[in-house]
């Protein structure tokens, strides 16, 4: 069964590719090397053993998406993560963010009509939520109005999806809504790529870590959380590479219900910055030199999962601790560096 990922040799797609390879799914990966390396499909290739199918292509150029599909009638099912997901660039260029995140939704999805039966895995976010008022959250959370044009772009995304199927049943969607991805896959070979400094807490603390970065900033400690930082839900990027698969398999193989179905995708567990810190340099022997500065614009104080969802109609539970998550991060870190070789 060929399955198409879209940005499929960026950090959570190539997790995503190779999960699927190891199921014996047959993968054509389309990227247009905006945030990724080539040199992602070596990693791929040397951990499973396979190769997946390749495309440079950018799914805004309607044309080429088109002619793409003309070429691959066999596709099954379809992952989209192809998008741009810097919160603070999205506000400095929000129409960069509209052009990449939705013109490229709505030409897939025009694409995807012509497919038998045509099917979508849509990248979505617990920013969708903001702020919630009730923690853990749960799918039925109000969505709040967007604090970037990125969280815009995720749930407009959703819209978009919802309104298409209302229209066509013979369209199935799912949203995963993922909380916060961190970790790489246990090899070393494959992970996060940021380009220039990260944004992301992970990315930084192991930059810090490794010397490539002076000092972490933690953004703000007077919040109303157990130590006054704030609190995520962290999951390992091979948890939520395993809820995809299960997702397009609910999507292929099951007569479902509704042909839209949105679900969380985190551990359940929130866990502090310091937290995260403290676990780093436990499970790391690495101790991280950070600081303590104001709050970051946007940022919420809590967000959680509720997995209920997930876990009764997917029957999909996350398995990794975020000790293992981050000495994941760490061993791949290194392996940027080119300190140990795996
Ligand atoms: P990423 O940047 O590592 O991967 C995205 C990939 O898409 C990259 O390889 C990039 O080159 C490619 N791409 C971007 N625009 C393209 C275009 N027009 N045509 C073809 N390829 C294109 O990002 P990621 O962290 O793997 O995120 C994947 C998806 O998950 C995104 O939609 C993102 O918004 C969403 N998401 C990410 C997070 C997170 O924290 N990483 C959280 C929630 C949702
Ligand atoms: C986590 C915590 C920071 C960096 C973002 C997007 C969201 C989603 C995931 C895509 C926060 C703190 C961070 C640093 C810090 N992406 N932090 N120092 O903000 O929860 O979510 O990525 O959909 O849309 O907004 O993740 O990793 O940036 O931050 O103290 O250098 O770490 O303030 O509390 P966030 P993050």
């Amino acid at each position: 069964m060929k399955i198409l990922v879209t940005g499929g040799l960026g950090f959570i797609g190539s997790h995503v590719v190779v999960e699927l390879l190891n199921r014996d799914y047959e993968v054509v990966i389309v990227d247009n090397l905006s945030n990724s390396s080539i040199s992602v499909l070596e990693g791929i290739h040397t951990i499973c053993n396979k190769k997946p199918e390749f495309e440079k292509l950018d799914l805004r150029n309607k044309q080429a998406l088109s002619d793409f599909f003309l070429n691959h009638q066999d596709i099954s099912g379809v992952i989209h993560f192809a998008a741009s997901k810097a919160v603070g660039e999205s506000v400095q260029n929000p129409l960069l963010y509209y052009e990449n995140n939705m013109n490229t939704l709505v030409y897939l999805l025009q694409e995807l009509q012509k497919l038998s039966k045509p099917n979508i895995i849509f990248s979505s976010s617990c920013t969708v939520y903001g702020q919630a008022d009730v923690l853990p959250i749960t799918e039925s959370a109000p969505v709040k109005p967007a604090e970037s044009p990125y969280g815009n772009t995720k749930q407009v995304g959703e819209e978009i999806i919802a309104d298409v199927c209302k229209i066509d049943s013979s369209l199935s969607a799912i949203a995963l809504r993922y909380f916060n991805p961190i970790g790489a896959h246990h090899s070393g070979l494959i992970g996060e790529l940021p380009l220039g400094t990260p944004q992301n807490l992970v990315p930084y603390i192991t930059q810090t870590a490794i010397g490539q970065r002076e000092q972490l900033s933690i953004f703000g400690n007077d919040y109303p959380t157990i130590d006054g930082t704030a609190v995520r839900d962290y999951i390992h990027v091979m948890d939520l590479a395993i809820a995809h698969v299960v997702a397009l398999e609910r999507l292929i193989n099951s007569e479902v219900l509704t042909n839209f179905e949105t679900f969380n995708i985190g551990t359940g567990t929130g866990s502090s910055v310091l937290e995260v810190v403290k676990a780093f340099e436990n499970v790391t022997g690495q101790s991280l030199n950070y600081k303590i500065v104001n709050r970051r614009d946007g940022d919420v104080t809590a967000a959680y999962a509720d997995t209920t969802r997930a876990n009764n109609v997917l029957g999909w539970k996350s398995q990794f601790t975020l000790q293992e998550a981050l000495a994941s991060a760490w061993k791949w870190q290194q392996t940027v560096m080119g300190i140990k070789e795996y």
